[in-house]
């Protein structure tokens, strides 16, 4: 039974990132105490580009039992500035000492978009030791939320949506008229604890719509963890207009 969503709103930004940041740290604590590493998808976007360059200054969190992935990416070379990993990359995983065993980008510069979903799917497969039908379970999947309330690369009217057996696809984004590498709803949905972060006024409207329109059907609404946490980390701009203060 999904559990009801956990939201925290913080005062700026910056307060934002620190709770993110302690928040993945105490994940990464946890997975590593308990199964001896820590696997994380990281979010792409803008947003957390502060929390990786934060959690990069961060001492006493266990890089070397880190395994790092991607929950979407875009249909572009990693040198690309578009390229959630190079974002990833130059903002945290250059300046930790992360093994280089233990990142597993998507090789999203491959020609077919749908070659590097199956490849990535391959990746996670024999990571996860899957057998046939099985879904990841990741200790940690960073979401971000666009103003369309789309996660990941799950935008609303894309095909990608009513995936339920695959992990990654390639979905078709009409309104940037591109493939989106990206995690299936089941795959977000198996995680041990999901977090999304917004912050700045801009997101303000759908930060409403997500957390108190139940009819509005916009893809963040889908993610509920099955067996697993999900927290909500806004700043006081990004939650600005919601009725009620539910972090009191
Ligand atoms: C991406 C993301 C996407 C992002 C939102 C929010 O590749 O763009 O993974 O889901 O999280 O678009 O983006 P911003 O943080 O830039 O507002």
């Amino acid at each position: 039974m999904p559990s009801a969503p956990e939201i925290r709103i913080l005062k700026g930004s910056q307060e934002l990132f620190e709770a993110a940041a302690e928040e993945f740290t105490t994940q990464a604590s946890a997975a590593v105490q308990s199964c001896g590493r820590f696997t994380v998808a990281l979010s792409g976007g803008s947003t957390p580009r502060s929390l990786f360059a934060l959690l990069a200054t961060k001492p006493g969190v266990p890089w070397d039992k880190t395994c790092f992935f991607w929950g979407d990416e875009r249909h572009v070379p990693p040198t690309d500035p578009q390229s959630n990993y190079r974002m990833a990359n130059e903002a945290l995983l250059s300046k930790i000492p992360a093994p280089a065993e233990n990142i597993f980008r998507i090789r999203a510069e491959e020609q077919e978009a749908a070659t590097a979903a199956q490849q990535y799917e391959q990746v996670l497969q024999k990571f996860f030791r899957l057998s046939p039908g099985a879904f990841p379970r990741f200790d940690l999947i960073l979401l971000g939320l666009g103003t369309d309330g789309h996660t990941a690369s799950l935008f609303p009217g894309s095909p990608g949506l009513a995936e339920r057996h695959r992990l990654v696809i390639a979905n078709w984004v009409e309104k940037f008229k591109t493939h989106r590498l990206t995690f299936t709803f089941p795959v977000l949905n198996e995680a041990v604890c999901v977090i999304f972060l917004a912050s700045g006024a801009d997101k303000a409207p759908i930060v409403r719509q997500v957390l108190e329109n139940s009819d509005a059907h916009l893809p963040s609404q889908e993610v509920r963890p099955s067996h697993g946490r999900l927290l909500w980390l806004l700043d006081r701009a990004a939650a600005s207009a919601l009725s009620t203060d539910p972090s009191t």
